[in-house]
């Protein structure tokens, strides 16, 4: 990189000076500085404290700066705005992902779409977007809302509780029934009982999707004979995604399960830890809790669930959450195959681009007191999707983000219709690492003060 002297001046030079200036620029690519810390220790920061880490670049060399993260080598951070904007605008031609999600190989199988690019990227997208788009997943808002009721029934009535894990089991049944609808029920309960045994058993700071691994032989067996069964005795009226993928006819069986692994790594936790943070914020806030019962309490007694998810201040709440501590931290790093301009840079390839969601989401001159918690901004102002992007954007924009921001509003009005609840923190709740994910820390507890029915 090399900064690209865009002055008035410039325009002044003569054609030979410019020819010059560019080779000079060509040939002298040093990147944004960054953090004098060993790379070692910039990795060790990077894990251990990801926000302080950023914030105290930011603050030292402002909205771009290169760090070192181990085999990635040089990642330029970026928190313009505008920066944002062109980085998801680049052609898919110049840049590679699979470098930067290397690590979900062994996790979701090689055929996932995270670590795929160019065609086959773009191949794999026209598979799994259409199974996931937001009129089709409107038939499952009503089953999202049954398995809250079934969830949040095993809650404790006389003592508080940790709501994170119950998050991440209603996330599971959410996803497992998006995929198999409502075949496959031994399916589905040995699934369950695989994840309560050896996925949710570990909470802590590294994700126990490591594990996930080394079920990928039993999965694929268990997953495999459904889809003989499924083969052997279509049913043409399903809607679920697994029917979907089935009738793709390029797809082996591998990869039908690489895309079902996928779904469960990239759907389960996201949306389970921007639930416990929802919770979180409302229990902590109780003039939004009030808004938002207030909002729920006007609607007719028998409503459509897609009512639900069209109520402002619900959608608010749910947009603030996911701004003030987004959950995936950043969208996937672009590693260039091409020279590109990013505004005044000049990349060369070799080079990882970052767009930094948490920094972009708290820049004041965006969001004013961008630390409070304040649903109504959402309200008074619509954000650019380079102002506000939970979901990341371009080309690799998440493919669950309709059916996460469903799961959101409906969970969260489910249980706030059934029960009166107080926050029973013991200390202060921090965010943690879980994974590549932001989560609250486990003290963050609930008590319910009333059930309603
Ligand atoms: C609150 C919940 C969620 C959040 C915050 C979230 C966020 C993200 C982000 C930031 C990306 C990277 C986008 C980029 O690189 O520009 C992503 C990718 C992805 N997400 Fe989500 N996600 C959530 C839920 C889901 C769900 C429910 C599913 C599936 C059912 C899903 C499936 C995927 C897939 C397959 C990709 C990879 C897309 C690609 O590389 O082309 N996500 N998500």
């Amino acid at each position: 990189m090399s900064r690209i002297d865009r002055s008035k001046k410039t325009q002044n030079l003569s054609n030979v000076t410019i020819v010059r200036l560019a080779v000079k620029i060509k040939s002298d690519f040093s990147l944004p500085p960054g953090p004098q810390i060993s790379p070692q220790q910039q990795s060790k920061e990077w894990i251990e404290h990801p926000i302080d880490f950023w914030e105290a670049c930011a603050k030292e060399y402002g909205d771009f700066f290169t760090v070192q993260l181990g085999s990635l080598g040089s990642v330029v951070l970026m928190s313009h705005p505008e920066a944002v904007r062109q980085v998801f605008a680049l052609s898919p031609k110049v840049f590679q992902c699979h470098q930067y999600n290397e690590h979900y190989k062994y996790v979701m199988g090689e055929h996932s779409v995270l670590v795929q690019d160019g065609e086959r990227h773009k191949a794999q997208r026209k598979q799994i977007v259409p199974p996931l788009h937001i009129e089709r997943i409107k038939i499952y808002a009503e089953q999202i809302c049954q398995i809250t009721r079934q969830i949040t029934d095993s809650w404790p009535s006389d003592h508080p509780f940790s709501v994170r894990l119950s998050m991440h089991e209603l996330s599971l049944q959410v996803i497992l029934q998006t995929i198999f609808g409502d075949s496959e029920q031994v399916l589905k309960q040995q699934i369950t009982s695989l994840f309560r045994s050896q996925i949710f058993q570990d909470l802590g700071s590294w994700s126990p999707w490591a594990r996930f691994g080394h079920l990928h032989p039993l999965l694929r067996k268990m997953i495999g004979d459904a889809m003989d069964k499924r083969r052997k005795n279509p049913d043409p009226n399903s809607t679920d995604i697994f029917n979907l993928l089935l009738s793709i006819e390029s797809l082996s069986d591998a990869e039908i399960q690489d895309h079902i692994f996928t779904f469960f790594i990239a759907g389960v936790d996201t949306t389970a830890l921007g639930l416990t943070w929802a919770l979180y914020w409302i229990h902590k806030n109780s003039e939004i809790l009030e808004k938002i019962r207030q909002e729920l309490d006007s609607l007719p007694n028998e409503v459509e669930p897609m009512a639900i998810a069209k109520l402002p201040y619900l959608t608010a709440t749910c947009q603030e959450v996911l701004r003030m501590y987004p959950v995936v931290t950043t969208p996937t790093g672009r590693k260039l195959t091409a020279p590109v301009e990013i505004m005044d840079y000049h990349f060369e390839p070799g080079v990882t681009l970052l767009p930094c969601t948490y920094l972009v989401h708290h820049r004041e001159d965006i969001y004013a007191n961008p630390h409070a918690f304040q649903p109504e901004r959402f309200l008074s102002r619509q954000y650019a999707p380079y102002e506000y992007f939970p979901f990341g954007g371009g080309n690799r924009v998440c493919v669950g983000a309709g059916l996460a921001q469903l799961e959101l509003k409906l969970v969260l009005a489910t249980i706030l219709s059934r029960f009166q609840l107080t926050s029973a923190i013991e200390g202060e709740v921090k965010p943690v690492r879980h994974g590549t994910l932001l989560a609250p820390s486990e003290n963050m507890k609930l008590k319910i003060l009333q059930q309603q029915y």
